[in-house]
């Protein structure tokens, strides 16, 4: 390892507190963290199912005033940020609580940094999209109480916005995101559709297959200062005890839970591994599979999923990043071959596959028929033609992709997302 090399990485994550019932202590845990006067943050169909009110009756408990912000959009926009922002800024809160999807908690997040350190949302997106300003000190208290299994938000620094006028899908992502607290409780997700389940629990498994599979830590260049270190440091020993173990349980208990919805012991443990999954991939980072999903889920869909209660066609995250996980991973297994195979073993749960470049991308195409994930990008509305058009829009995300474990251009790219056309 020459001098130049980056030598040093961050232990960060998120206290979590996680059980049957633990949202129950929601009203402590805000009164705790010093919380006068209460900013929830949620989405109209999370408050149809009468959680915030829940947990609005716990903080009042406590003697905590609460403002319900139930406007947060599944997929955040510049808009729809600065709504939630100006919201907090008028109602003078001194902190937030988020129940929701992934998107409840990065709404909370970027309400709470714009209120915190006012400033237009672009100029903190991520560059090139947006200026990547940097807050100049800690944000107000957020506790994270996530209602999927999936983002992994609850644990990560990081937001992810829409950009409709660019047609780009962005983020802003800095230490001082990352909630301050989280309660992980899985009887939150006991009314999750199946379709809803699959998406979801295959983002927890791309977020640990990606960080584990990400250009190890100490291959980046030393940073000129601490400041520069960016919140994803690529693999280390830390984050790959996080995402093997959400590999594991990704593995063993996903089908499980979208076959069953009343399986309380396999949503429980996919509740677990989409926050474990969080800690691992907010350590190192994700990279191929999520720079592509951006394009795919940005650019004007057709898609139309059947377990979500949204009127508009759009593509869940979690099938946007997943259809491409077989081609990015047969690209990347050259880069760490033994680490693909770890991946693959622990994803097949026992039944080890053949060892070989071919063998992780079978084993994610069996648990994405098993669970019945979209074939690949065909079926999601997209032909050849949007080839270019989603290749520009990978490569927009070289935050991302600067994580991958080998350099990947725009012809990669290309033969990516094409052989991502149909999997099967
Ligand atoms: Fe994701």
């Amino acid at each position: 390892m020459g001098e130049a090399h980056e030598t040093i990485f961050t232990m960060e994550a998120t206290p979590v507190k996680y059980g049957a019932g633990a949202s129950q202590d929601a009203g402590w845990e805000l009164k705790r963290l010093g919380i006068k006067r209460v900013m929830l943050v949620t989405d109209p169909r999370v408050a149809a199912l009468g959680l915030p009110e829940q947990i609005a009756r716990l903080a009042r408990n406590e003697g905590i005033e609460v403002v319900t912000y139930d406007r947060s959009r599944v997929e955040p926009t510049l808009e729809s940020l600065q709504d939630a922002a100006d919201f907090a800024t008028e109602h003078e809160v001194n902190g937030f609580v988020s129940v929701g999807g992934g998107t409840s908690i990065d709404t909370a997040k970027v309400a709470n940094l714009v209120a915190s350190h006012p400033a237009p949302v672009m100029d903190y997106v991520n560059p090139p999209v947006g200026k990547g300003r940097k807050p100049p000190s800690p944000l107000a208290p957020h506790l994270a109480i996530p209602t999927t299994s999936g983002t992994g938000s609850e644990t990560t620094t990081v937001a992810v916005l829409d950009i409709p006028d660019l047609r780009v899908k962005s983020g802003i992502s800095h230490r001082y995101l990352r909630p301050t607290q989280a309660i992980v409780d899985p009887e939150l997700t006991r009314t999750l559709p199946a379709e809803v389940t699959a998406a979801t629990g295959l983002d927890v498994v791309c977020h640990a297959a990606e960080s584990f599979l990400s250009r190890p830590f100490d291959t980046r260049p030393r940073p000129d200062s601490p400041e520069d270190r960016p919140p994803y440091q690529g693999s280390n020993p830390v984050a790959d005890v996080w995402s093997a173990k959400a590999l594991e349980l990704g593995g063993r208990y996903l089908r499980r839970a979208v076959a069953n919805g009343d399986d309380v012991e396999a949503r429980g443990f996919m509740m677990l591994a989409a926050t474990m999954a969080g800690v691992g991939f907010g350590s190192a980072g994700v990279h191929i599979p999520h720079s592509c999903a951006y394009p795919v889920a940005g650019l004007a869909p057709r898609y139309q999923p059947h377990g979500y209660p949204d009127d508009h066609p759009f593509v869940p995250h979690g099938f946007s990043v997943i259809v491409t996980a077989p081609a990015a991973f047969r690209f990347t297994y050259d880069a760490m071959p033994e680490r693909h195979r770890h991946v693959a073993d622990l994803l097949a749960d026992g039944s080890p596959p053949a060892p070989g470049p071919d063998a992780l991308p079978g084993v994610l195409r069996r648990l994405m028929r098993d669970v019945g994930a979209p074939g690949g990008i065909a079926e999601l509305g997209y032909g050849e033609d949007d080839i270019p058009t989603l290749v520009d829009g990978a490569l927009k995300q070289q935050r991302l992709l600067a994580v991958a474990p080998k350099e990947v251009g725009e012809d990669d790219l290309r033969h990516i997302i094409a052989a991502s056309m149909r999997n099967w």
